[in-house]
C-alpha cells in the first residue's frame, strides 16, 4: 500500500509572502493535469482537474482508492455550481447561502461535463465550497472545479496536517502545500439533496439540528442507530467503508464514570495477556484514570505516550480536531489494541466524532 509510484513530490510551506507564487505554480500543475494536496478547513484534500478523466485517475492511483467510490468537487463560488449540477433545489440553494464557504458537501444531479470517473458512475455529484483561501484561489486560477477527496491513502485516517499527507502520499503526488494544521479536523457533512427528504450521508461539523433549522426535515443515511441501516445500505459512498487503523480499536460508549472504569478493566485484562494498549481519552477520563479514581492506571500499566487526550467530552469540537492525529499517533506506536473513550456529547461535531469512532471500531461496548 505504501509503496511509492516514483513521482517527485515538491513541498511548499505557504505564507503571506509566497502565497501568490505558490498558487501560480500549483494552478499550473492542475492545468497540466497533475495532483496537488492542500489544506481546507475540514481536512487536507488531494485535488486534480475534476473534468478531465486523465487527471482524475491520478487521484485514484495516488490514494489507492477503489474506482467507483465517487469523488466530490470543490468549487470557487455558488455560480460555479451551475456548470457541474442541474435541477438544484430551493433547499440546496438555501443551504449554500447559509453554510458556504464551509464544511458542507451537497450531493446534486450532475451535468454531462462531469465525467463518470469523477462521480463513480452515479448521476449525481457531491459539491462543496471550502472555507480556505488556498483551495479557493487554486480553483479560481486553474479555472476548473477540483475533484478533491481527503489527501490520505485509502483506508487511512484523513489528514489534519501536511505531515500526515507527506506520510501517506510522498512520491505519489506532484505537490503538497503545507498551510498548517486544519481548523475542524473531520471531513464535511455530506447531504444528498436529490432524495425527496434530504439525507445526511456523512455527519460533520454542521449538525443535523443546524440543517433542520434551515430546510426542515432531514433523514440520516449513516449508521447512527439501527433504523438507519436500510438508508445506510443505499448510501453510495459509504459502502466503501471508512478508515481502518492497523491496530484494532475498541470503543466504549456510555457516561464518563462507567466508561473510565471499563477502560481500566480492559487495560488490565489486556496486560495479563502480555499486550499493551493505547488509549484515546477525553480530558475527563484521562483525569479519572491518572488520579486513581475508577481504579486509576499507573504509568507502568499505560505509559504517557500511549495516552492521547482528545479534549473535553462536553466540547466535542475540540476533540474532533485531534481525533485523526490521535489515531495516527497511537497506531504508529503499534500497541496490541486502541481503547477509545465514547463518552463525547452527541451534538454537532460530537455526533461526527462518535460516527468516526464507530467506523474505526472493530468492537463496541455500551456501559
Ligand atoms: O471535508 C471534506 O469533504 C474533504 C475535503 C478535502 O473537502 N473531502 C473528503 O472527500 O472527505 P472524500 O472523497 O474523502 O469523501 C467524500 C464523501 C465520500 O464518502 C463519498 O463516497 C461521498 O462523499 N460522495 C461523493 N460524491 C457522492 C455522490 N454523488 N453520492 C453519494 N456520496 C458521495
Ligand atoms: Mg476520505
Amino acid at each position: 500500500m505504501t509503496s511509492k509510484n516514483g513521482k517527485k513530490t515538491r513541498f511548499f510551506r505557504i505564507n503571506e509572502e509566497n502565497f501568490e507564487a505558490v498558487l501560480a505554480d500549483a494552478s499550473e500543475v492542475i492545468r497540466k493535469g497533475g495532483t496537488v494536496a492542500f489544506p481546507t478547513e475540514t481536512v487536507y484534500g488531494l485535488g486534480a482537474d475534476g473534468l478531465v478523466p486523465e487527471a482524475v485517475i491520478k487521484i485514484f492511483e495516488a490514494k489507492n482508492r477503489p474506482l467507483g467510490n465517487p469523488l466530490s468537487l470543490l468549487v470557487h463560488s455558488k455560480e460555479d455550481v451551475k456548470k457541474v449540477a442541474r435541477n438544484v433545489s430551493e433547499k440546496a440553494l438555501r443551504l449554500m447561502d447559509v453554510f458556504w464557504p464551509g464544511p458542507l458537501t451537497l450531493v446534486l444531479e450532475k451535468t454531462d461535463i462531469v465525467p463518470p470517473i469523477t462521480s463513480g458512475n452515479l448521476l449525481t455529484v457531491g459539491v462543496r465550497m471550502p472555507d480556505n483561501p488556498v483551495p479557493l484561489e487554486l480553483i479560481r486560477r486553474a479555472g476548473v472545479p477540483l475533484a478533491a477527496p481527503s489527501a490520505n491513502l485509502s483506508g487511512r485516517p484523513s489528514p489534519s496536517t501536511a505531515a500526515h499527507v507527506k506520510a501517506d502520499l510522498e512520491g505519489r503526488v506532484d505537490l503538497i502545500i503545507d498551510g498548517g494544521p486544519v481548523e475542524i479536523g473531520l471531513e464535511s457533512t455530506v447531504v444528498d439533496m436529490t432524495s425527496t427528504i434530504p439525507t445526511v450521508l456523512r455527519p460533520g461539523a454542521i449538525g443535523l439540528e443546524e440543517l433542520q433549522a434551515v430546510i426542515g426535515k432531514v433523514r440520516t443515511g449513516f449508521r447512527d442507530s439501527e433504523e438507519d441501516e436500510a438508508n445506510f445500505q443505499k448510501n453510495a459512498g459509504q459502502k466503501y467503508g471508512h478508515y481502518t487503523p492497523k491496530t484494532p480499536v475498541v470503543l466504549i460508549e456510555g457516561k464518563i464514570g462507567a466508561v473510565s472504569q471499563k477502560i481500566g478493566e480492559l487495560v488490565r485484562t489486556f496486560l495479563e495477556d502480555g499486550k499493551t494498549a493505547g488509549l484515546l481519552l477525553s480530558e475527563e477520563s484521562s483525569e479519572s484514570l491518572s488520579t486513581n479514581l475508577s481504579g486509576g492506571l499507573s504509568e507502568s500499566e499505560v505509559p504517557k505516550d500511549l495516552r492521547f487526550v482528545l479534549g473535553p467530552a462536553e466540547k466535542p469540537a475540540e476533540a474532533a480536531k485531534r481525533l485523526f492525529e490521535g489515531i495516527r499517533a497511537l497506531d504508529e506506536k503499534k500497541p496490541g489494541l486502541i481503547i477509545a473513550d465514547g463518552s463525547f456529547r452527541l451534538e454537532g461535531s460530537g455526533r461526527a466524532l462518535m460516527n468516526r469512532l464507530r467506523e474505526a471500531a472493530s468492537k463496541k461496548f455500551e456501559v
